[in-house]
């Protein structure tokens, strides 16, 4: 059953915090059905403009319908990653998705203002919810002095004018995360301080962690094992998610992490088989993984065992 972002978020503010995974492909999609599944968990399926470029947005949408029909018990948001103005108004027209983000982060203030709120305006008229962004993700370092790294998180200060000028859902806010595998050049840690500053100013409003995988240390040696190259890959410590959760984070990103379970499996395959070249039985493998990484992570965000309480939160 697809719903908003914003139901699922009425349900998790607070106590914990939904998982946001990036699919791109039918086996992505048949080991996140899986993997909620088996751990009874609400999620949302995160689609980027890369990912509706891959195969295609009728594809996309057709795969998602299927799984939908194939888990009916499944409670899940359809939304749009990192869309620009553009990109939202055709998700909002569609009828499929029921959530879009606008990302006009890089831009001035009044300006991501501006284009937020033309496109909450446009969502809500069609009953769809919007996630903004305040602050750039990317670059944020730990040994960087203070003030430069501040530069780049989100200012507490300019949170509650943001949401209350464009009327936006739901923001996420930048507080030491940046996306990829290779995150903290310093220390591994967030910057819980100025996200309890922001939760300060606005009480109850849902906040958004992207760049949020952990980069698991074995999932990379595996992969350098077995070939890769990812030397230094690092990522956001899992065991601080709950805590996110607390000050207000209800939907962390995750994509970088189940690449890497792709990778790994894909690579140890067939370094293993190398006479191997049907994509089935390592496509059977991944989806299996895949299943088992998105139950455990929701463990770590909180969300595991959460369904059936959803479900009666939506029912009223
Ligand atoms: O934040 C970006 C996501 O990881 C999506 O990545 O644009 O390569 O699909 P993508
Ligand atoms: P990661 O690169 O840490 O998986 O972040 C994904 C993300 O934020 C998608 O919007
Ligand atoms: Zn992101």
């Amino acid at each position: 059953m697809i719903v908003t972002t914003k139901d699922l978020f009425k349900a998790a503010y607070g106590k914990y915090a939904i998982g946001a995974y990036n699919i791109n492909n039918a086996e992505q999609i048949i080991g996140l059905f899986e993997g909620n599944m088996q751990s009874k968990a609400p999620f949302i399926i995160q689609i980027s403009k890369g990912a509706r470029k891959y195969t295609s947005t009728i594809m996309l949408e057709g795969l998602i319908r299927s799984a939908d029909q194939m888990y009916p018990d499944a409670i899940f948001a359809v939304h749009l990653d990192h869309g620009d103005e553009e990109t939202c108004y055709d998700c909002i027209n569609s009828g499929f998705y029921s959530s879009v983000m606008i990302d006009a982060s890089s831009k001035p203030f009044d300006e991501n203002v501006a284009i937020t709120k033309r496109v909450v305006d446009a969502a809500h008229a069609k009953g769809l919810v919007v996630e903004a962004e305040l602050g750039q993700l990317g670059g944020v370092e730990e040994h960087v002095t203070v003030s430069e790294a501040d530069a780049k998180l989100t200012d507490p200060d300019s949170v509650k004018e943001f949401v209350e000028k464009t009327g936006v859902d739901s923001l996420a806010v930048a507080i030491g995360t940046s996306h990829g595998a290779f995150k903290f050049s310093g220390s591994q840690s967030l910057h819980f301080d100025v996200l309890a500053e922001i939760q300060k100013r606005v009480p109850g409003f849902p906040l958004v962690m992207h760049g949020s995988s952990s980069v698991p240390q074995e999932e990379v040696a595996r992969i350098n094992a077995a070939g890769g190259n990812l030397a230094g890959a690092k990522g956001v410590d899992d065991n601080q998610f709950l805590q996110a959760a607390k000050l207000g984070v209800t939907k962390i990103n995750i994509d970088t992490d189940g690449r890497l379970v792709w990778t790994r499996v894909h690579r140890e395959y067939f370094k293993e088989h190398p006479e191997a070249f049907d994509f089935r039985p390592v496509g059977k493998i991944f989806m299996s993984e895949y299943a088992n990484f998105i139950a455990a992570k929701n463990v770590k965000l909180g969300s595991a065992g959460q369904l059936e309480e959803v479900r009666k939160v939506l029912k009223g």
